[in-house]
């Protein structure tokens, strides 16, 4: 298939078409139009067309999209076709959320081992993997080829360990620490902070409130 420069709208909605047809496949459903997946999506059934227009389209008319070929394709296209070696660095009340959240692993995100500089959790293990000292790091890094290290770490740590995680040859970092990374350009870098998401939940709060009150 022709790679083309995919818009990041698009790319942010492809975890849920997905989902979607994961759960679709789940249930033993081989073909679904357009419409019927915007039904179930809520999202215009012309958003869905031009949405996966973008990959050479994978329906056909009268036919509907193939739900197997489709999970199968997007799955390629989000890079979900092969493993990634995966680290947390803080093993706190989040870091060991993260790690104990198996489903990650099913979408072939593999937790190679969890680092703190807390020695009161040395030894401790979470799902069979054990947490490290940070001492330990640059060279389990190195020796284990990690590709992605998420940080649960207080932020004034953060920029600091990012890069020491940088020059051991992380590739990809999963940021939940509340800072600004500015990394070199070729590392990726996607930030999650809940509290933006919890904020837009209050604004719609808002809103609805406003809008009932007229
Ligand atoms: P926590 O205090 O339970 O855990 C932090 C852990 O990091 C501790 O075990 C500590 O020993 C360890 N740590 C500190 N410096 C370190 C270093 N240099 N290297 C390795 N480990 C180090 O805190 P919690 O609740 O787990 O939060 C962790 C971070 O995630 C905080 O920065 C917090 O603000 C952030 N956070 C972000 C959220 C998001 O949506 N982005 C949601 C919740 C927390």
């Amino acid at each position: 298939m022709e790679e083309r420069e995919i818009s990041q709208a698009v790319i942010r909605r492809l975890p849920r078409y997905y989902r979607y047809l994961g759960e679709l496949l789940e249930h033993g459903v081989e073909r679904i139009s357009s419409n019927d997946l915007s039904r179930r999506m809520k999202v215009t059934a012309s958003q869905i067309r031009q949405d996966l227009n973008n990959f050479g389209g994978f329906g056909q008319q009268g036919y509907g999209y193939n739900v197997k070929y489709l999970y199968t394709e997007i799955g390629k296209i989000l890079g979900l076709e092969e493993d990634h070696r995966m680290i947390i660095i803080g093993a706190g009340n989040l870091g060991q959320a993260l790690a104990n959240y198996a489903a990650f692993e099913k979408r072939g995100f593999i937790l190679k081992g969890i680092f703190d500089v807390n020695p009161r959790l040395a030894g401790m293990t979470i799902r069979g993997v054990p947490v490290r000292m940070i001492e330990e790091l640059g060279e389990f890094v190195k020796d284990n080829e990690v590709e992605i290290a998420a940080l649960t770490i207080p932020k004034d740590k953060a920029i600091e360990v990012a890069e020491f995680l940088v020059v051991n040859g992380v590739r990809a970092i999963w940021n939940f620490a509340h800072t600004d990374l500015n990394l070199p350009e070729h590392v990726i870098v996607e930030n999650v902070h809940l509290s933006e998401s919890l904020m837009q939940l209050s604004y719609k709060i808002n809103r609805f409130n406003k809008e009932h009150k007229k």
